[in-house]
């Protein structure tokens, strides 16, 4: 009796407080979103990584990944993200904003370092689909920061793009089965990052032969280290899909 109290007491001071995972496909609960790992290319290097839930509030979650990373520098080890649970399942025809927001920065960074800060977001025919699978049709990237010298999937086929409130090359590629569109900062490093989703969305739809009957699948965020170590902070992120 007094220890299964005394379990139970454990068990909710330990929900309140910072969680790390550190397995290649570990997930935890964070509020409206899931953190993993998703250490999926972890084979082609030599390190590690691991991610920690900080807070979450209403609809904003705040975690840190920490990782370093060798060897073929041109391979995307991870993407340890956040996804949101619910902030899915809506036609792009139906959508009326997206809102987001995202406040990040390198609390500590190699020099150089070799990795993106970016938005993956997966629509396909149907209203539920995982990333990355048979479902996908576009993958959609917003890459806020890509230093390095690293490049997204595919070629540049666009520059200057003035799209919430700064300016984007876009990149497209294949991959498997589904199309890359990869939106990436001309302007350098953007750590506050207030936007409408919907204005990507209206832009690949108007230029990229994307049909507004696509669903929004999943959309994540995090980042995609290649080599070298870094301390990422996200301070606040949210976002939401209104109807
Ligand atoms: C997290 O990963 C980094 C990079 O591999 C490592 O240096 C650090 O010790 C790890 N921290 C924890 C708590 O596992």
């Amino acid at each position: 009796m007094r220890f299964s109290t005394l379990t139970a007491l454990v068990a909710v001071a330990a929900s309140a407080t910072a969680q790390t995972i550190s397995g290649q496909y570990d997930c935890e609960p964070a509020g409206a979103y899931t953190l993993c790992q998703n250490l999926w290319g972890k084979s082609a290097g030599v390190g590690g990584q691991n991610s920690t839930l900080l807070s979450t509030s209403g609809n904003t979650v705040s975690w840190r990944t920490v990782w370093q990373w060798q060897n073929n520098p041109n391979n995307v080890k991870s993407y340890a993200n956040v996804e949101h649970n619910t902030a899915k399942g809506v036609q792009l025809s139906k959508l009326t904003s997206a809102p987001t927001a995202w406040q990040w920065v390198y609390e500590t960074e190699s020099n150089p370092i070799r990795a993106d800060v970016s938005y993956d977001i997966w629509t396909g025919t149907t209203p539920n689909g995982q990333p990355a699978s048979s479902a996908s049709s576009f993958e959609i990237m917003i890459w806020l920061s890509g230093q390095g010298g690293i490049q997204p999937v595919g070629s540049q086929i666009q520059s200057g793009i003035p799209l919430a409130g700064h300016t984007w090359n876009l990149w497209r590629g294949p991959n498997a089965n589904w199309q890359v569109l990869s939106f990436v900062s001309a302007d350098g490093d953007i750590t506050d990052f207030n936007a409408d989703l919907k204005d990507f969305f209206d832009f690949i739809v108007q230029n990229q032969g994307v049909s507004s009957s696509q669903f929004v699948q999943a959309i994540q965020t995090g980042t995609e280290p290649f080599t070298g170590s870094a301390s990422l902070l996200t301070e606040s992120f949210s976002v939401a899909l209104n109807q």
